[in-house]
């Protein structure tokens, strides 16, 4: 089944009779999960209008490169971040013409050109149009540098023309850009990833816990199935919803993720939770009652919790083992040296005392640690950072 579950859309729309389409279009993205904001030429605005597109998406349009207004909220680089796709549909013979160019003479081109994202076009034109020399040079430069076309179809044109030219349709394009999303790096291997905090109980109504909230894990795991991976969550309590094509297994203690952990075949283990090290040493079996009336204090013993991701690196077929480092200083030596201690084959360290990052936050930068050197990853989404992780799992595990 095919999603866009979690993605962000950018949907660009130029000035061409299949503009009508791009109505519909946001509504089958829309369909599959994707979150979906438009940029419009000017052109395009002849065709449909911004107002019916920002209706449909649920997010307000973009149409103007120089708008104090529109770059004092989410201006032409934020949105070139903000995308996971850059998806153009209708594209038109100009439009592929400027692309091809690189030029940035207006929103959409200057957001394509500031864009990491990938381009994903869906040409619409004229039949003769589509078959010029320049237009088929111009296409073939942009496939060679990456992008992705869908179409066009064959039939008949709104100009009375027969042939190449028309825009697919909305709905088979939303699943072909969905499939943008699958790169088949991790296929056939099993990937089990720990997310979230984990819960130690006091009493029955109490436990120790931590602030994490899994959205990493959760990020990696989506990555990790859309790479074609078997992916099994072992996921603490968490908000989340688990992402499409990923079994999640619910554990609450440290104890209960580690049998789970140790009862998964594992090529690949990425430890993504923020296990507590420690848990009270006796659960009690009711409510503790308020103690210390006259010291105002009270004292729990804690014992320490098995570490699990050094558990599952020291068996002697030990799975190629990813280690997450939170660490508030000293982030890459403290990193390193759990790296060798654990036996881990790469560690992902964390600075969690920023605050713009890390736990809780949508967006988290890291550097990645493994043997033989170190690099850092700058920040961004964390599923954007999860593809990129995985990207470097695969190549790194091969
Ligand atoms: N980890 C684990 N089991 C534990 C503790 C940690 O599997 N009991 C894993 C985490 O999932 C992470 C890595 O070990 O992949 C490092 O976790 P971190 O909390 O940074 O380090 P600790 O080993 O707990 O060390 P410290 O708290 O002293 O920094």
């Amino acid at each position: 089944m095919s999603s866009l579950i979690n993605k962000h859309v950018l949907l660009g729309v130029s000035g061409g009779i299949a503009a009508y389409k791009s109505a519909e279009l946001i509504r089958r993205l829309k369909d599959l999960g994707a979150d979906v904001r438009v940029v419009m030429t000017s052109a395009a605005q002849e065709f449909i209008t911004p107002l019916t597109l920002q209706a449909l998406s649920g997010n307000p349009v973009y149409t103007e490169l120089l708008d104090p207004e529109a770059e004092a909220g989410m201006g032409h680089i934020e949105l070139a971040r903000w995308a996971d796709i850059f998806f153009i549909a209708p594209c038109t013979a100009d439009l592929i013409a400027r692309l091809a160019l690189g030029q940035g003479n207006d929103l959409l081109t200057t957001i394509a050109l500031a864009c990491q994202a990938p381009l994903a076009l869906a040409p619409a034109m004229n039949q003769a149009m589509w078959s010029h020399a320049a237009t088929q040079d111009n296409l073939a430069l942009l496939i060679n540098r990456g992008a992705k076309v869908f179409g066009p179809d064959s039939g008949s044109q709104a100009c009375g023309d027969t042939g190449f030219g028309r825009m697919s349709e909305p709905a088979v394009l939303a699943t072909q850009l969905s499939e943008c999303f699958s790169s088949g790096l991790l296929s056939g291997l099993n990937v089990v990833i720990t997310a979230g905090p984990t819960r130690e109980a006091i009493d029955p109504v109490r436990y120790i816990s931590n602030h994490s909230s899994g959205k990493m894990g959760y990020a990696l795991a989506q990555a990790c199935a859309e790479a074609g991976a078997r992916t099994r969550l072992i996921s603490g309590p968490t908000q989340l919803s688990c992402p499409a094509n990923v079994e999640r297994i619910d554990v609450t203690s440290a104890q209960e993720m580690l049998d789970a952990a140790l009862a998964c075949k594992a090529d690949i283990f990425i430890g993504a939770a923020a296990v507590a090290d420690y848990r009270p040493e006796t659960i009690a079996e009711q409510k503790i009652k308020k103690q210390g009336a006259d010291t105002g204090t009270t004292t729990l013993t804690l014992v320490q919790n098995p570490d699990i991701i050094a558990t599952i690196a020291s068996d002697i077929n030990k799975p190629f083992v990813v280690g997450f480092a939170a660490e508030t200083e000293n982030v890459v030596s403290y990193a390193r040296s759990k790296l060798i201690k654990k036996r881990l084959d790469l560690v992902i360290a964390n600075d969690v005392s920023r605050q713009d990052i890390g736990f809780n936050s949508d967006d988290n930068a890291v550097t990645l640690i493994s043997a033989t050197g170190e690099e850092y990853l700058e920040p961004r989404s964390k599923y954007q950072l999860a593809l990129e992780l995985v990207r470097r799992i695969a190549i790194a595990y091969r």
